[in-house]
């Protein structure tokens, strides 16, 4: 079997000056919206030249898709991918003190608008996305949407997925991989937060073969990278950096790691805010991990109730 080293490039961080992690003291500020630009499309000709050719974004990522279609403008390679979402609006306007990033709404009239500005990413496009659909969204229910998203999919010859968040992720891909259209299933493609401490998506690993996998949250928003908040995963922290010394690369590697190999064929999303972070992140590739150290991590995955009440509590910042 080939090893998976299929690693996509998150456009969360890079398209907004907030989003849900742990920053540091000595993570970069804002300062204003052309630097922050410059800044996030150099990072994407930086993870082009280091090999990535997947992109994933949305309109909720404040100017991401801007930063990706500037990119594109200058970078016409075929071998470049790109993935985005309709659901999510950014409402924060650059204010880091925002009270409010992002108004989530699953209309017709939603995917229609966020639509006419994502289909300038096409040909590259080839993934369109629900963002976050949960129980409480009756979005795989709304048959006007579906039809739709089958349009969408026809027109434009892409694939349409979803993208799940929360304790019930496994029960809403359950629901949508049952969604029938034109005798064919409509969703083939599922962006699924997975990592050392969430690992409740092997319970599907069996259903989801076949289908395009990407992983998201590897690092659950930072957590899996030692911090003095968390005391509690300190355990995990001293053997991801007992691997990390023993491979010579940084725990974000090894955590990486652990998520290509757990489903061969995804692809994992580098969320990185920073060249370096991406550099330390890409080198997930290089190293190999053995069976016994595999299942050691296994044996550090959370309650998924707990996991989500955890990440819950983590500020935009
Ligand atoms: N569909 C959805 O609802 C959804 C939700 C979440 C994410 N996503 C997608 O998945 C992508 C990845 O998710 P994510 O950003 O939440 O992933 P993540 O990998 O769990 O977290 C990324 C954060 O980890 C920190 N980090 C990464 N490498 C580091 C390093 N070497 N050293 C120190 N810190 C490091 C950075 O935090 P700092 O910026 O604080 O330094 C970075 O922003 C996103 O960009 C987006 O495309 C989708």
């Amino acid at each position: 079997m080939n090893k998976n080293n299929k690693i996509g490039f998150g456009t969360a961080a890079i398209g907004r000056p907030s989003y849900i992690n742990i920053k540091t003291d000595d993570s970069p500020a804002f300062t204003d919206i052309n630097s922050f630009r410059n800044k996030g499309v150099d990072l994407l000709r930086s993870a082009w030249r280091f090999g990535i050719t997947h992109f994933d974004t949305s309109p909720g990522y404040g100017i991401a898709e801007d930063l990706i279609l500037a990119f594109i403008k200058e970078n016409s390679n075929q071998k470049i991918t790109i993935s985005t979402k309709w659901g999510y609006t950014y409402v924060a306007n650059f204010d880091p003190n925002a009270k409010q990033h992002e108004i989530k709404e699953h209309s017709l009239q939603k995917l229609n608008e966020q639509w006419e500005k994502s289909k300038l990413l096409l040909p590259y496009l080839k993934l369109y996305q629900i963002h976050s659909v949960t129980p409480e969204s009756d979005v795989l229910d709304n048959s006007e949407i579906l039809d739709r998203l089958f349009e969408i999919k026809m027109e434009n010859q892409i694939a349409i997925g979803i993208t799940t968040s929360g304790p019930f992720q496994n029960d809403v891909i359950k629901k949508a991989l049952k969604v029938e259209i034109g005798g064919e299933a409509l969703f083939t493609s599922f962006q699924v937060t997975f990592n050392i401490l969430d690992q409740s998506l092997f319970e599907l690993k069996q259903i989801l073969k076949g289908k395009n996998l990407i992983v998201k949250e590897a690092l659950a928003n930072g957590r899996i990278l030692r911090n003095r908040k968390y005391p509690h995963y300190n355990e995990l922290y001293s053997e991801l950096e007992r691997l990390a010394n023993k491979y010579e690369v940084g725990t974000d590697a090894i955590a990486l790691r652990f998520c290509l190999d757990s489903f061969e064929d995804s692809t994992v999303l580098s969320g990185a805010s920073e060249q370096d972070q991406l550099k330390q992140n890409l080198k997930a590739a290089i190293i190999t991990l053995s069976s016994s150290e595999l299942n050691n991590l296994q044996s550090f995955g959370l309650d998924k109730t707990d996991y989500w009440n955890e990440r819950k509590k983590l500020d935009w910042v």
